[in-house]
């Protein structure tokens, strides 16, 4: 089915609020296409482009997408540095779009091992975008779940200790606060593409009551039809959040 009908059959008042997406598999289809890594990353960068406007179509609240774990600065430095310098040049590329379309758009990670130009870089796009009302884009930069709790707790000691929080505030609402994704709501959906089936630290403390979609489309080719086909499927969903 063409994707213009499958929207025809979201059923808006039972949309997800929070779709987070680890967009894996880039290597692996530069390799069955005999091509570099780098490739695959460019390639890449198409399907993140399809994927966020058929999200503003939608009217979806929230994105989230794994661009840059704290685990990938193992990989060569070449592959870094290129990663590094794509998903910036990508942001300035398409700032002035994604203004147009209402996006607000935030990097959320760890600031630490990125250079201080490169995160002032970041803020300074971003920051056009901030009194946009339409879909919030959160581009997981530098992310790892463990860091975001590990940043949570320092931060919420270092209150404690000037007083400004008391032992007996800390509950779930809190800890919200001082994660990256402060004031958004939790993701319902998590989509990995590549067909590897974890989460690998992303959006630990956010997923706890998140649906899962797989899939076996490696990223580079993940198409607004299986964006939609995930959303239905989302739907078709009971979820209990742990009652019966
Ligand atoms: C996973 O594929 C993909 C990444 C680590 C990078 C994702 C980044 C992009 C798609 C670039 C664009 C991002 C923005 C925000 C413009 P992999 O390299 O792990 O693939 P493999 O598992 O097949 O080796």
């Amino acid at each position: 089915m063409n994707y213009k009908d499958l929207i025809k059959k979201i059923d808006k008042p039972k949309m997800p609020r929070h779709i987070a997406i680890i967009m894996d598999g880039n290597g692996r289809w530069a390799k069955l296409h005999k091509t570099r890594r780098i490739n695959g990353h460019k390639k890449g960068v198409e399907a993140v482009r399809r994927t966020v406007e058929t999200a503003v179509e939608v009217g979806l609240e929230y994105l989230t997408i794994y661009a840059f774990s704290t685990e990938n600065w193992a990989r060569s430095k070449a592959e870094v540095d290129y990663l590094l310098k794509l998903i910036i040049n990508s942001l300035i590329k398409e700032i002035n779009e994604l203004i147009k379309n209402n996006v607000n758009i935030r990097f959320i990670g760890s600031k630490e091992k990125l250079a201080e130009s490169y995160n002032k870089k970041v803020i300074k796009t971003c920051k056009k975008s901030w009194n946009n009302t339409g879909l919030h884009l959160n581009v997981a930069m530098n992310y790892g779940g463990r860091q975001e709790l590990i940043d949570a707790f320092n931060e919420i000691m270092f209150d404690m200790k000037s007083g400004k929080l008391k032992k007996s505030e800390i509950d779930e609402d809190i800890i919200n606060s001082y994660l990256y994704t402060a004031n958004m709501p939790d993701s319902d959906l998590v989509i990995r593409t590549s067909g590897e089936e974890r989460l690998s630290n992303f959006l630990i403390w956010q997923s706890a009551y998140s649906e899962f979609w797989f899939t076996e489309t490696l990223w580079p080719d993940f198409s607004r039809e299986e964006f939609i086909q995930a959303i239905l499927d989302f739907q078709d969903r009971k979820r209990r959040f742990g009652a019966r």
